[in-house]
């Protein structure tokens, strides 16, 4: 079967890896790819937020599955325009993916179904959003967080400790008029994502894994996309896993599918395991980059038949995904200035004397430039090890990102420091 892969990341780069060792792969083709994902697969030269070219392509290539890996594309509604030519799509349509993109979307869904959340407000000015502080205010101390409604790249949220910091953070929302935004409690504990397939109606835990969202060592400075992961997250127990599954995701699906839009796709659902148990932080209809990394280095299945079986409803029939015993952990090396403005054009080296170690180095905003690989994005690389716990897999990474040789790049050394300490 031909397989077309939509997006540019260190995601991407992970699932064309895995997928390429499929066995009923045919051509694998990615849009737009990246020098990673080109190892895998064919590029194809698509504006990929030009649907009409995008089914042109599909149409054309005898496309049997597409697989959307970033949210962009999914709250346009790629996948409602490639389902209504009969293609089979991994990704949810874009009623569904408003549980990303917009926060006050998914906080009213949890409202109306009893999903356990942080109290919330849903506000539209800068008013109203002062108007509510005080009602976070306890014991003379004001904590609480605020959250752009909209797709923001991991970077839309300020968790403001003080009142100046919350009123800061109101201030520079509403700086250019109106805008919408979610007020909400600050939450205590500790966080952990959950992966699970869902094909509409029938779902499967696909692990999970903890990311590293602060760009600095022991998670200080701002918030990024991400800059480094491990899976599975120990701290979500089995008993915590199957608690978030009945009271957070299955209310979730069962809604959507009620509604008549249906969750097909991998469901991200990030948790903050509290004292009175797993509350939803937020969702992201699609994997986390750079979890995918560490989901696809310990997942021991046939991904397409897995990403097949989701998209044509036929979750039920397959066996529980699997994954290796081991311990996956994933660096992100990131360009100077991220998650400010990235120095882009520096020279990337030693990724053949990394992978020599044992570890995968998953590209993600990097270019060819006359034959010499260099960084064109904010995350560049995410190197990828496994081991038999923790503190071995983080070894192992580590032995390998110090054979990149990436002046212009950073990343934090401590990846995994919350589960080793
Ligand atoms: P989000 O983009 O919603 O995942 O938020 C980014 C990060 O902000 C999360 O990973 C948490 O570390 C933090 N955060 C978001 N909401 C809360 C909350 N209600 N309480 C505490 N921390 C939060
Ligand atoms: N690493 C967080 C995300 O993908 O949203």
């Amino acid at each position: 079967m031909n397989v077309l892969l939509i997006g540019s990341g260190g995601r991407e780069h992970a699932l064309a890896w895995k997928l390429a060792q499929s066995s009923g792969l045919d051509t694998l083709y990615a849009a737009p790819g990246n020098p990673g994902i080109a190892q895998h697969a064919t590029i194809a030269a698509l504006d990929t937020a030009d649907h009409r070219a995008v089914i042109d392509f599909v149409r054309g290539h005898q496309i049997g599955l597409v697989v959307v890996g970033p949210e962009v594309p999914l709250v346009a509604g790629l996948a409602d325009d490639l389902r209504a030519i009969g293609v089979p799509v991994f990704g949810p349509g874009r009623e569904a993916a408003r549980l990303e993109g917009s926060k006050g979307f998914t906080k009213d869904l949890c409202t109306r179904v009893g999903i356990p959340t942080a109290r919330y407000f849903r506000v539209t000015s800068k008013d109203g959003a002062l108007a509510c502080l005080d009602d976070f205010a306890k014991d003379g101390q004001l904590r609480c967080v605020i959250k752009a409604d909209g797709l923001a790249a991991g970077k839309g949220v300020v968790v403001a400790m003080s009142r100046i910091e919350a009123e800061d953070a109101i201030s520079a929302l509403f700086a250019d008029g109106p805008a919408e935004a979610v007020i909400e409690e600050f939450l205590e504990g500790e966080e952990a994502s959950l992966f699970v397939l869902c094909d509409g109606d029938a779902t499967a835990s696909f692990g999970s894994a903890q990311d590293h969202k602060r760009v600095g060592d022991g998670d200080i400075g701002p918030n990024t996309g991400g800059m480094g992961a491990y899976s599975p997250a120990a701290v979500l127990t089995p008993a915590l896993e199957e608690q978030a599954m009945r009271e957070i995701v299955r209310p979730t699906i069962d809604s959507l599918a009620a509604a008549g839009t249906p969750y097909i796709g991998v469901l991200y659902a990030g948790l903050m395991l509290t004292a009175d148990g797993p509350k939803l932080i937020e969702y992201n209809v699609r994997f986390g980059d750079p979890e995918c990394q560490v989901l696809m280095a310990r997942f021991s299945g046939d991904l397409l038949a897995t990403l097949l079986a989701v998209a044509e409803g036929r979750l039920a029939d397959l066996p529980a995904p699997a994954f290796a015993d081991d311990v996956a952990l994933t660096v992100v090396m990131a360009a100077n200035g991220y998650p400010g403005t990235p120095a882009t054009g520096g020279s990337i080296d030693g990724i053949d004397a990394a992978e020599a170690t044992g570890a995968t180095v998953f590209q993600a905003g990097t270019r060819e430039d006359a034959g010499q690989l260099v960084a064109a994005g904010g995350r560049v690389l995410a190197i990828t090890a496994t081991g038999r716990d923790v503190a071995t897999a983080q070894a192992a990474a580590y032995r390998a990102v110090d054979a990149i040789d990436f002046p212009t790049g950073f990343c934090r050394r401590d990846i995994g420091w919350r589960a080793i300490g």
